[in-house]
């Protein structure tokens, strides 16, 4: 009596089960044909004809399904497809998880009877069945993802963080749970399947958490008048930030004349055209969102002495240029490889004191 375990993704299975000689005597050998991966696992078949062989059956565990010529089962996917003095075989039809076990191919020689006995293992690739959907949720709050996946062997779930920033593994299991969520843990995360069967299964979340808005770019200018004058606002929030600008306690309406207010998801700014003395102040630059709103005060101030400050402006430009320019470069580059050789000459130096001794 054979054990054999052989492997079979779930599509048609055909048994054979074929005449051989050994050693002068007569046995039967199994093969497994296993559709689409098309392996025939060893041994394989010495066909012979053998006019002994009397009666030839196929079982499923202790259920016959084949009886010679007889179907026994009432499985529509059990059919037979040979015959023969020398061949014997079965096939199965849309295989499943059930089929899973012992199939034995019994053959009555001479009033010997012999039997050949093959394990057949379904595998199955693995299959993500159920994954939470994309969460928006408030910094601090807990969350619990869930990956549930199938397949045969069961297949080995994780998540990884992906996305802005590539974290990496932040579960080895089908569940991820997140206590106080950070801004920082927004993105995307990946649930992966994997058995050895097939290529591993992936499937994203997206998870959005929400912050009240952070004012990180205010800074004052000054600029004399009659010149143009911007002012700029910058915050992060998720959902993106609403601005809106007072000056004292007054708020600007948009276009109003003289000045312009533009609004960017993570910016804006407050534009005057011709800064006349009665622009300067102290400005307020609000930023709101749903989670709550955070203010910043922003000085637009008089500068005095307009050509200077632009003539200064200027030199500094121009003292920059010959930094930016082709020049620059290849002075860093002649100075770092001047370095270099200096690294390179040292141990050349100890080397050749070292052979004098
Ligand atoms: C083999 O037997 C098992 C258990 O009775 C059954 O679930 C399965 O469908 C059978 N398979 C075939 C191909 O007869
Ligand atoms: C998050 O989970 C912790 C631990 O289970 C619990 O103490 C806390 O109250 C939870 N926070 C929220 C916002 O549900
Ligand atoms: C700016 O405003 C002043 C005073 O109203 C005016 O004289 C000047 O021509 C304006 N400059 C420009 C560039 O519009
Ligand atoms: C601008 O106004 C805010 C309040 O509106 C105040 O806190 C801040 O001190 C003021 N800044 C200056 C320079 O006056
Ligand atoms: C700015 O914030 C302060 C403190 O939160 C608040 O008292 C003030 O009213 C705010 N100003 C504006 C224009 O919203
Ligand atoms: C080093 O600088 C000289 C001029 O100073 C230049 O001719 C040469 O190409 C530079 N070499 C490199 C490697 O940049």
């Amino acid at each position: 009596m054979n054990f054999h375990p052989s492997l079979c993704l779930l599509t048609s299975l055909v048994l054979f089960c074929l005449a051989g000689e050994e050693f002068g005597d007569h046995i039967w050998e199994w093969v497994i044909l296993c559709l689409p991966c098309l392996t025939i696992l060893p041994p394989f078949p010495r066909c012979t004809v053998d006019n002994r062989v009397t009666r030839v059956a196929w079982l499923n565990r202790s259920t016959i399904l084949y009886a010679g010529n007889d179907k026994w089962c009432l499985d529509p996917r059990v059919v037979l497809l040979t015959n023969t003095q020398t061949q014997y075989s079965i096939e199965i039809q849309n295989v499943d998880v059930y089929d899973e076990g012992p199939y034995t191919c019994s053959v009555q020689t001479d009033n010997h009877p012999k039997t050949s006995r093959v394990h057949l293992i379904v595998q199955v690739p693995p299959k993500i069945i159920e994954i939470s959907s994309d969460v928006s949720i408030n910094e601090g709050s807990n969350i619990s993802l869930t990956c549930i996946a199938t397949g045969r062997p069961e297949p080995a779930v994780t998540w990884r963080h992906i996305s802005p920033k590539a974290v990496g593994f932040v579960s080895e299991d089908e569940y991820l749970e997140i206590m106080g969520i950070t801004r920082e843990q927004a993105g995307d995360y990946e649930c992966s399947a994997s058995n050895d069967v097939a290529a591993p299964v992936v499937r994203r979340v997206k998870v959005t958490v929400n912050y009240p808005p952070f004012i990180s770019d205010a800074k004052g200018t000054g600029v004399p008048v009659g010149q143009k004058g911007t002012l700029q606002c910058g915050a992060s929030a998720v959902p993106a930030a609403q601005f809106q600008w007072f000056k004292d306690d007054k708020k600007l309406v948009e276009d109003q004349k003289g000045m312009k207010v533009e609004n960017r998801p993570f910016f804006s700014t407050l534009t005057f055209f011709n800064v006349s003395e009665h622009d300067y102040g102290n400005y307020t630059c609000v930023a709101s969102n749903k989670l709550g709103h955070t203010n910043a005060s922003i000085m637009l101030f008089e500068i005095n002495e307009p050509t200077s400050s632009t003539l200064f402006q200027e030199e500094k430009t121009t003292a920059m240029t010959p930094w930016k320019g082709p020049g620059a470069v290849s002075e860093v580059n002649n100075g770092t490889s001047r370095r270099a050789g200096c690294i390179w000459l040292l141990p050349l130096l100890v080397l050749q004191l070292l052979l004098k001794f």
